[in-house]
């Protein structure tokens, strides 16, 4: 080889997976593949010029495709490309929300998902989904219960669309399912919702692991617990594989590390917001209830960001010296969901994402959304299972984003 290293005639799909590693562990091409042929060398792992195996380990991780549903603005695709992945499909009906995705990933997601035919989707590895809460969030029921609406799977524009995920596996057969929604799917309905979809996967043939993770574990400074339901074909998988849950990282993310030095004025609360969030607090404290505003701990992390939080921003307040609070600049709710400098390096920006929406639109998206370092998290987790398939089984389940076929 000498001391060049040439690249041809490598396959597509590993041409992307060279550039998404190399570009996450900000390497140039050639010290990724060498320290990756260097790995394989140094751990004798079986090479292509082993006539025993003619699979080359890749270190790493190993190149997929997946398709992003109910995309919102890719807090899971960033965490699926992190992890490799190549995404062939989106899905997102919210022109606001698409406004933002084509901007930062360049790609224009298709409307209604219920509107497009499962043999539509191009095949692929991994089917990610993090399919519309409100029928199942605990704010969202009591608001529907206070209207009078039906909420969980009664609630027919959204409720039911778990079932479109359903359609759509059956057809498909993705080898890997990777499902996300509010905490609150599992106690809802006494638990009658969740074991709906539960036994729905497993009639379908899948292994089904679920874990609660909260955001506070993985660096960003705000409590969101979210519900994560990864499923593995059996058809594949014959034996349930091994996968495992990310563990909580090392951190003490602070609020105050996501802040902006001079937000304008005009986030400071008016006299009479703050004075009806004070009274309104009150009414509910004697009730007994909890209700009310939540003035944020600089040096701590935050309630959750909600979808809502463009109507008063209540739940998360900044307190400032000798002023009203102030809500979170859009800037500031990007950085708390962990939409930062670094996601938007990785995903080919200079500085920050850029916001394209107005504010309102830009609350709703980030309250919505994932957070890029839980999913990131996941989905290394998710590959790994999918190496040691590769390795155990010298095949690889890769379905090609074109044909359908595995290769
Ligand atoms: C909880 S958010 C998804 C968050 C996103 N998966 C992420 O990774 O950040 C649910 C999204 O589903 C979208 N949605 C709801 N119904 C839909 C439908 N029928 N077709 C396509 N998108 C839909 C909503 O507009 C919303 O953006």
């Amino acid at each position: 080889m000498g001391d060049k290293l040439l690249i041809r005639d490598v396959p597509d799909r590993v041409r992307t997976w060279i550039e998404s590693e190399r570009r996450t562990r900000r390497m140039s091409q050639k010290e990724f593949v060498l320290e990756a042929l260097e790995r394989a060398c140094d751990g004798n792992q079986p090479t292509l010029f082993d006539g025993a195996a003619r699979v080359l380990p890749l270190p790493h991780g190993i190149p997929f495709t997946f398709c992003d549903l109910f995309a919102g603005i890719g807090g899971l695709r960033v965490g699926f490309q992190r992890a490799g992945g190549t995404c062939v499909f989106t899905s997102e009906w919210n022109k606001y929300a698409q406004k933002t995705y084509h901007r930062w990933f360049g790609e224009e997601p298709k409307g209604d998902i219920t509107k497009i035919r499962p043999k539509d989707i191009p095949e692929h590895d991994v089917l990610v989904a993090g399919f519309p809460c409100q029928p199942f969030s605990i704010a969202g029921v009591s608001k529907k219960n206070s209207l009078g609406y039906a909420h969980g799977f009664k609630c027919l524009t959204q409720g039911t669309l778990f079932f479109d995920i359903v359609n759509i596996v059956e057809v498909k057969r993705p080898p890997v399912l990777v499902l996300e929604n509010v905490k609150n799917l599992k106690s809802h309905d006494q638990g009658r919702t969740w074991k709906v979809i539960r036994s729905n996967l497993e009639e379908l043939k899948y292994w089904v692991f679920d874990k609660v993770l909260d955001a506070a574990d993985f660096g960003v400074p705000q409590h969101r617990e979210r519900v994560f339901i990864v499923c593995f074909d059996r058809k594949e998988f014959r034996d349930s594989p091994v996968f495992e849950f990310p563990e909580p990282i090392n951190a003490s993310p602070r609020l105050r590390d996501v802040l902006e030095p001079s937000p304008p004025k005009h986030y400071t609360l008016s006299d009479h917001l703050w004075e009806y969030l004070q009274e309104y607090a009150k009414r509910h404290a004697e009730k007994g209830n909890g209700f009310g505003f939540g003035l944020a701990d600089l040096n701590g992390i935050t309630r959750t960001l909600s979808a809502r939080y463009y109507k008063d921003g209540s739940e998360i307040l900044i307190p400032q010296k000798r002023k009203n609070p102030r809500r979170l600049t859009p800037r500031e709710a990007a950085r708390l969901m962990g939409f930062d400098a670094e996601v938007a390096r990785f995903l080919g920006f200079r500085d920050e994402l850029p916001i394209v929406v107005s504010d309102t639109q830009a609350y709703r998206q980030f309250g919505n959304a994932v957070v890029p370092a839980v999913s990131t998290a996941v989905a290394r987790q998710v590959v790994k299972v999918l190496c040691r398939h590769f390795t155990e089984n010298r095949r690889c389940l890769l379905k090609s984003a074109a044909g359908g076929s595995r290769r």
